[in-house]
């Protein structure tokens, strides 16, 4: 059985603006470490990525990802350490993304995170992805007040998300079907610009007409959810009617209904529970025209907006280590019987 328990909370650690942590990120095809002090300083930041291993396949190859972990993630720990200055013995917790994600490269990461932190003697944190990519702004900009709605667009989920207190999160809206990041490598993938489609997208519209095709706009004017297999299917539709449409166009098009939905659902859901700030998180946050429209939408509505750098956006351990650096001081550790789950979803307010 691979499914482990959750992991077990103890006794709050207390954290301050020195403690080092090492944070370890390998739930999908990136292999990341970092070493992040007092929750916001990041002395390192090492991600390798496995794009150009699992290109050929035209998506991530589950068994091969967790094979190439494997590989790197020993070599990129060492460099991740060796940026930071610091030694293993030196770091008061090791921490590592539990789920979701890939379950065989999740293990790679919890099983080296626990080995390090008991040769090391120190804490263990097991971080929910989720959570990492919501603390991705707030470690760049410290001044961020909450509460913050934090619009989390990756490969696996599109949500918008209040976060209320370190730890405290409500759920304001969601996709019904596709994430945001899904629609984009679909697409693309249909357009053959190839893996990862996200990028790829963005490079080609920047040559393209937004509003040469008018795609439909799901859900656009109704609450915060979200819908995104309908522009999929119109986008396929589209390019069988007219087989000689410009691709950058199509492209650019697509980009501008993903974008404008999601931007309208970020606005509303800030006006709605009167939040400080309003910022992004997850791969998809990479995209130039959404950073675009979505830092005039803040200035416009007077809201401190905040993107954080591409980097960040993107998988890294960065984000994993200061959530873990919250997680610590608020749970204390994780237990060791820690595993990986794969489908585990982000604690939310229910009341
Ligand atoms: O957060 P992430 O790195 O991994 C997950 O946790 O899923 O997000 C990956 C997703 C992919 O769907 C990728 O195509 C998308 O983020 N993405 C982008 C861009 N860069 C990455 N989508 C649109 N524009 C981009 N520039
Ligand atoms: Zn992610």
């Amino acid at each position: 059985m691979i499914l482990p328990p959750a992991p077990t909370s103890t006794t709050p650690v207390a954290v301050d603006a020195h403690t080092k942590i090492l944070g370890i990120e390998t739930s999908c095809d990136e292999t990341a470490a970092a070493v992040v002090v007092g929750g916001s300083v990041v002395r390192s930041s090492v991600v390798s990525s496995q794009v150009d291993i699992h290109a050929r396949f035209g998506g991530v190859v589950p068994e091969i990802a967790s094979r190439a972990h494997v590989d790197l993630l020993t070599p990129v720990i060492a460099e991740a350490l060796v940026e930071s200055g610091l030694d293993g013995p030196d770091l008061d917790a090791v921490a590592a993304t539990y789920g979701p994600g890939l379950v065989g490269s999740l293990l790679v990461g919890v099983s080296t995170a626990k080995a390090l932190a008991l040769v090391w003697d120190v804490p263990f944190v097991a971080v929910n992805h989720l959570e990492a990519h919501l603390y991705a702004a707030l470690l760049e900009d410290p001044s961020l007040e909450l509460p913050l709605v934090v619009l989390l667009v990756s490969g696996g989920h599109t949500m918008l998300v209040a976060m209320e207190h370190h730890g405290r999160y409500r759920l304001l809206g969601s996709t019904l079907d596709d994430a945001a990041g899904e629609a984009f490598d679909k697409v693309a993938r249909y357009l053959g610009l190839g893996y990862p489609g996200g990028p790829a997208i963005d490079r080609i519209a920047m040559e393209g007409d937004p509003d040469a095709i008018a795609f439909p706009r799901a859900m656009q004017n109704d609450g915060l959810d979200f819908s995104f297999s309908g522009l999929k299917t119109a986008v396929i539709n589209h390019v069988r009617k007219h087989p000689e449409a410009s691709t950058a166009d199509v492209a650019a098009s697509f980009q501008e209904a993903v974008v404008d939905v999601l931007v309208t659902k970020a606005r509303r859901a800030a006006r709605q529970i009167g939040a400080k700030g309003l910022v992004l998180g997850g791969g998809v946050a990479a995209n130039s025209q959404l950073r675009e429209r979505f830092l005039s939408a803040c200035v416009e509505d007077g809201v401190h907006g905040f993107l954080p750098s591409r980097d960040m956006c993107t998988d890294n351990a960065a984000m994993v280590a200061s959530a873990a650096w919250y997680r610590l001081g608020a749970d204390g550790p994780s237990g060791l019987d820690c595993g990986a789950d794969p489908n585990l979803r982000l604690p939310l307010l229910t009341d």
